[in-house]
C-alpha cells in the first residue's frame, strides 16, 4: 500500500518565532487528534525556520523545504543547497512548485536538477506540475502535464522514483479557494498514474504517492482524499492553522 501524506506549504509566511509557535502547536494538536500513525505529516517552513522546528516538534512530523539550489556549492549568491538542507535534518524538498516556476523561472530543466541533487543527498522529493487556466480551457492540462512529468521526472530510474511524491496542483486551484471538482482530481491523478505505469511499470506506479494541492481546507478534504488515485494533499492556506491543519491530516 502506498503512503498517505498530508503535506503544509507554509510558503513566506510567519516569523521564526511565529513559526515555532505554530509548528509547536500543531504538533501537540497532531498529538491530540491520535492521528493515525501510518499518515505521513509534513511541514514546509521557510528556510530560515527549518533548524529549529526540526528541534522542537516529535518524530512523526517530516520537516521539508520550499525548495533548494540547482547546484551543489559555491559562488551562488542566495542560495540555499540540498547538502545543506540535509545537514540540519530536513527530510523532503518541494520542487517545482507552480510559483517557482512563474516568478522564479523554474524551469523543467532546472527542476530535474534540483530533483537530482535532492535525491543525492538521501532526501524525499515533492515533484509539484499542474496546468494553468488557460491550459485548462484550451483542453491541454494533460498534455501540460505529461510534458512536465517528462522533463521533470522521467529521467530518474525506477529506484529512484520511490523517493519522488508527486503533487498535482492545477495553478488555478492554488490561493484562490477554487479547487478542483473530486472527480477533476481523479482524472488527473488517474492519468498521472497512467503515464507512471506506462514508463515504470504497475509496481513502481501504485507505490507512488500522488498529492493533490489547490484550495483544500478541512471541508473539502475528506472528498478529495476519498478518490482512490489522490493520496493526500498539499495544503498551503489552510496549513497555517493548526487546528484545520489537523482536520485535514485526520480527513486522510
Ligand atoms: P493553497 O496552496 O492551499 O493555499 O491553495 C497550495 C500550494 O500552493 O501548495
Amino acid at each position: 500500500m502506498r503512503k498517505k501524506i498530508v503535506a503544509g506549504n507554509w510558503k513566506m509566511n510567519t516569523t521564526l518565532e511565529a513559526g515555532i509557535k505554530l509548528a509547536k502547536e500543531l504538533d501537540a494538536s497532531v498529538a491530540n487528534a491520535n492521528v493515525k500513525p501510518e499518515i505521513g505529516i509534513i511541514i514546509a517552513p521557510p528556510f530560515t525556520h527549518l533548524a529549529s522546528i526540526k528541534q522542537v516538534v516529535s518524530e512523526h512530523i517530516c520537516l521539508a523545504a520550499q525548495n533548494c539550489a540547482d547546484h551543489k556549492s559555491g559562488a551562488y549568491t542566495g542560495e540555499v543547497s540540498a547538502e545543506m538542507l540535509k545537514a540540519v535534518g530536513v527530510n523532503a524538498v518541494i520542487i517545482g512548485h507552480s510559483e517557482r516556476r512563474s516568478y522564479y523561472g523554474d524551469t523543467d530543466q532546472v527542476i530535474a536538477s534540483k530533483i537530482r541533487l535532492v535525491l543525492d543527498n538521501d532526501m524525499k522529493a515533492i515533484f509539484c506540475c499542474g496546468e494553468t487556466l488557460d491550459e485548462r480551457n484550451a483542453g491541454n492540462h494533460f498534455a501540460v502535464v505529461k510534458t512536465q512529468m517528462e522533463n521533470g521526472i522521467f529521467g530518474f530510474t525506477a529506484d529512484e522514483l520511490e523517493k519522488i511524491v508527486i503533487a498535482y496542483e492545477p495553478v488555478w486551484a492554488i490561493g484562490t479557494g477554487v479547487t478542483a471538482s473530486a472527480e477533476q482530481a481523479q482524472e488527473m491523478h488517474g492519468y498521472i498514474r497512467k503515464l507512471m505505469t506506462e514508463k515504470y511499470g504497475k509496481d513502481v506506479s501504485e507505490a507512488c504517492p500522488i498529492l493533490y494541492g489547490g484550495s483544500v481546507n478541512a471541508k473539502n478534504a475528506a472528498e478529495l482524499f476519498a478518490q482512490p488515485d489522490v493520496d493526500g494533499g498539499l495544503v498551503g492556506g489552510a496549513s497555517l492553522d493548526p487546528a484545520g491543519f489537523t482536520e485535514i491530516i485526520k480527513a486522510r
